[in-house]
């Protein structure tokens, strides 16, 4: 059976200009965006949950959801008053549909789906990963692959080589935890709010004893991470302190942390850039924010006569703009149409 709307699909690729209303909701921030040729934000609306989530210390899924639903629909009228444009301007209707948070994500997936009924306009299911490497080409209009890329988010660590627009290849991942989540958890032992990143990034600037924590040596030689076991040494090294009433250096812990993960990030990202013979390098996701590393990795690139890319702060973290320019280079391709029974993949990886 034909996809719906597949005809208008695979003839927008060559229509000259494009708009694409996109839609994110995969963790806690209810997004819809709308963007002209995948790099020209018409609108950008983010309704971040973080003041809900942080009294629970993290995202609390069925909260999530409940919120999203809430937004969304808000969000959309918002969107197409900010750009100026009518429902019926929208060439395609483009969703998150995985990964994430179950509950999260089918809000905006069926929200999606109604909209690409009513409007009579083709579906996109755009991986959340591919919309992070995107949020680069809205950030720098003149970037375009091949690159490098480091993502580092909340959900994914990966190294990742881009041949194309479409053309991934992961070159190494974490084994465990993502170091987004290892920020997280150690900004959780260490008292801080959610979420933790931002909070850890500002205190490590006051820490001035280095505790030597150290990254996991079995990974050592390959191009993969594991973030899970100076995690678990920070959570250990502070557990200890309480039990015996000391006072916790929270500043130099945050700051030894920080020195020990982006140490790790950049020697990796500096070692997939000598074997894949790239000279650009491209960072996503929502610790690509973080000022130890943007630095480090400057340093290393100067260094080594690459060129560093990040993504303006604002495109960081979640939003829906990198899901409309991801999903133009689909359209672009020929790829991504979904059909009207589309649902979440919470776990998919590229
Ligand atoms: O990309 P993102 O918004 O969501 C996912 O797709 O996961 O990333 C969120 C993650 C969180 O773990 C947050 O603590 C981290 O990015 N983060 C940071 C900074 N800003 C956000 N981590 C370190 N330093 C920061 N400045
Ligand atoms: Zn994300």
């Amino acid at each position: 059976m034909k996809k719906f709307m597949s005809d208008e699909f695979l003839s927008l690729k060559n229509k000259e200009d494009i708009i694409v209303l996109a839609i994110e909701s995969s963790c806690d921030e209810t997004a819809v965006s709308i963007v002209k040729n995948g790099r020209e934000v018409l609108a950008n609306l983010v309704s971040s949950q973080i003041e809900i989530h942080r009294r629970f210390g993290g995202v609390v899924p069925e909260i999530a959801s409940r919120n999203h639903l809430m937004a969304i629909s808000n969000l959309y009228f918002e969107a197409l008053k900010e750009a100026n444009i009518t429902p019926n301007q929208i060439d395609a209707v483009a969703v998150t549909y995985g990964a994430g948070l179950m509950g999260a994500l089918l809000v905006g997936i069926n929200f999606a789906k109604g909209l690409s009924y009513a409007l009579k306009k083709p579906l996109i299911a755009v991986n959340h990963v591919h919309g992070h490497i995107a949020s680069n080409y809205i950030s720098h209009p003149s970037l375009t692959p091949p690159f490098l890329c480091l993502m580092v988010s909340g959900g994914h660590t990966a190294i990742l080589k881009i041949s194309d627009y479409n053309k991934f290849k992961m070159l190494g991942s974490t084994v465990d935890d993502a170091v987004g989540e290892a920020f997280d958890k150690v900004a959780r032992v260490l008292d801080l709010p959610y979420p933790g990143g931002p909070e850890i990034d500002k205190l490590a600037r006051e820490g001035k004893n280095i505790i030597k924590f150290t990254v996991s040596n079995s990974l050592h030689g390959t191009l993969n991470f594991s973030f899970s076991g100076i995690k678990t040494s920070v959570i250990n090294y502070v557990h200890k302190l309480f039990q015996k009433g000391e006072q916790i250096p929270k500043a130099d812990i945050a700051r030894s942390f920080e020195e020990c993960v982006t140490d790790e990030l950049v020697d990796k990202t500096m070692r997939a850039m000598k074997i894949s013979g790239m000279n650009k390098i491209v960072i996503a996701g929502g610790v690509g924010a973080n000022s130890m590393l943007q630095s480090k990795m400057e340093e290393m690139c100067k260094r080594n006569g690459y060129q560093v890319f990040y993504p303006m702060l604002k495109y960081c973290t979640d939003n829906a703009c990198m899901i409309g320019s991801a999903a133009y280079y689909y359209i672009k391709k020929g790829i991504g149409l979904a059909s009207l029974d589309l649902t979440a993949k919470p776990n998919i990886d590229l």
